[in-house]
């Protein structure tokens, strides 16, 4: 089948890999040095293994463009664009308008769409068919679907291929369609009864990592405040073996998802009038992390950081990966500003941030440990600090939460 995906990111370039063994794929993305890297082999992302593209794109499955006319004879095309938050923290639908401009108008044969871009209940019947239909020349009969992405950036044992997918058309023939697209790379697929029902259950999965995160955060701080560890305490809890699963006290939260995505439900619930009271008092918690770390470092440093020199050390949001969007690493750094610090960071995978770059490991008073990559090592940042604030929980013998 002739594939298109729309957008070249985490999520489109990961299904542009698994589709390409087995489908003919053009990977749309309106980011031209994005297709420039892509076709010359420059990958901009890290966790798609490069030989799978390399061969795809030598073994002629492959081809990113941003040439709009490219989509003309897609059979499936696949959407894989941003679904931020505007700056009042509203679902931003703009990416997915413009991706549905570019298939409506360049579409010239009726085609399966599938959205696998995050959004509330109802994207696809409310926004994405009509968008389409609005910017087609001309009335085709579409067929429209959603299989929420789950990939995780950065994992290994959980991928394309073995990760159970969900999947709902408008119609039953969309299903149909879409179950046989996905069954040549996946091995588990769920179907649901409504797009909504698929498009809710992405939601609810990312607010209850975003929830359990909160709760873990406070309760990192309830242990503190009574002198306990929270690691063991937790390790404790852990060892039931029902009705407990074992989240870890970080910096917080960031990523494209969890920060995100239960604000797309809070938004539909308040539509409905329904509080959402538990996400917004989540994103409350996880926001406050970055300032409670630096409360505790001061703490431990005189009760002031004015004039410290203080490194940040791993400032992606998650190991292993260069994405540092929404990081809770530019919180903290933002905190140890306020209260004076002179602040450098460190991060061998993010290398440059911000218009700065990665400043060598040590040399400062104080180090903050929020994300620890496998390519650091322990030793190294256990002795670049007199003193070491780990908010990983992965360092042993430092300060930390
Ligand atoms: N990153 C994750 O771990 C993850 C996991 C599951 C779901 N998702 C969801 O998948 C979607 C995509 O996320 P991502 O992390 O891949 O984003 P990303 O920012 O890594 O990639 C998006 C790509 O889309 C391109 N783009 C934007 N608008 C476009 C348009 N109109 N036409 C063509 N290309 C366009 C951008 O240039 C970019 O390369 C989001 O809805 C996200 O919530 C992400």
């Amino acid at each position: 089948m002739k594939i298109a995906i729309i957008g070249q990111g985490y999520v489109g370039l990961t299904i542009s890999a698994f589709a390409s063994k087995h489908h003919k794929v053009i990977g749309f993305d309106n980011n031209t040095v994005t297709v420039e890297n892509l076709n010359t082999g420059k990958w901009h992302i890290e966790c798609v293994d490069s030989s799978e593209i390399k061969r795809a794109i030598d073994s002629g499955t492959f081809r990113a463009t941003s040439n709009g006319a490219d989509l003309s004879d897609a059979e499936i095309v696949v959407i894989a664009v941003p679904t931020p938050l505007t700056k009042d923290r509203k679902p931003d639908l703009t990416f997915i308008e413009s991706a549905c401009k570019s298939i409506g108008e360049n579409l010239m044969n009726p085609a399966l769409i599938i959205n696998e871009s995050t959004s509330f209940p109802g994207t696809v019947r409310n926004y994405i068919k009509p968008l389409v239909e609005k910017y087609s020349k001309e009335p085709l009969n579409h067929l429209y679907a959603i299989s929420p992405e789950r990939v995780d950036p950065g994992r290994v044992d959980w991928n394309q291929k073995n990760t159970p997918r969900l999947y709902a058309g408008l119609t039953a023939e969309a299903s149909t369609k879409t179950r046989e697209f996905y069954s040549t790379f996946c091995d588990n697929l769920i179907e649901v009864s409504s797009p909504e029902v698929a498009e809710a259950a992405k939601l609810f999965e990312n607010t209850f990592r975003q929830v359990n995160i909160a709760l873990v955060n406070e309760f990192a701080q309830i242990s503190h405040a009574l002198g306990i560890s929270v690691h063991e305490t937790l390790d404790a809890a852990n060892t039931k073996p029902y009705g407990f699963m074992k989240f870890n006290p970080s910096a917080g939260v960031g990523g494209h998802c969890i920060p995100v995505d239960p604000t797309y439900l809070a938004f539909v619930a308040s539509q409905k009038g329904v509080p959402a009271t538990f996400i917004e008092r989540a994103n409350e918690v996880n926001l406050e992390m970055p300032k409670y770390i630096v409360s505790r470092v001061m703490a431990d440093n005189g009760g002031s950081l004015t004039g410290k020199k203080v490194q940040v050390i791993g400032v992606a949001y998650k190991p292993n990966v260069s994405d540092t969007r929404e990081t809770p690493a530019e919180l903290v750094i933002e905190e140890l500003i306020a209260q004076g610090a002179q602040v450098s960071w460190h991060d061998p995978v993010v290398k440059s941030w911000h218009g700065t770059v990665s400043e060598e490991l040590g040399g400062c008073e104080i180090a903050i440990v929020v994300t620890l990559h496998d390519v650091m090592e322990a030793s190294s940042i256990k002795s670049s600090a007199p003193y070491i604030f780990d908010a990983t929980g992965k360092l042993s013998g430092v300060r930390g939460l």
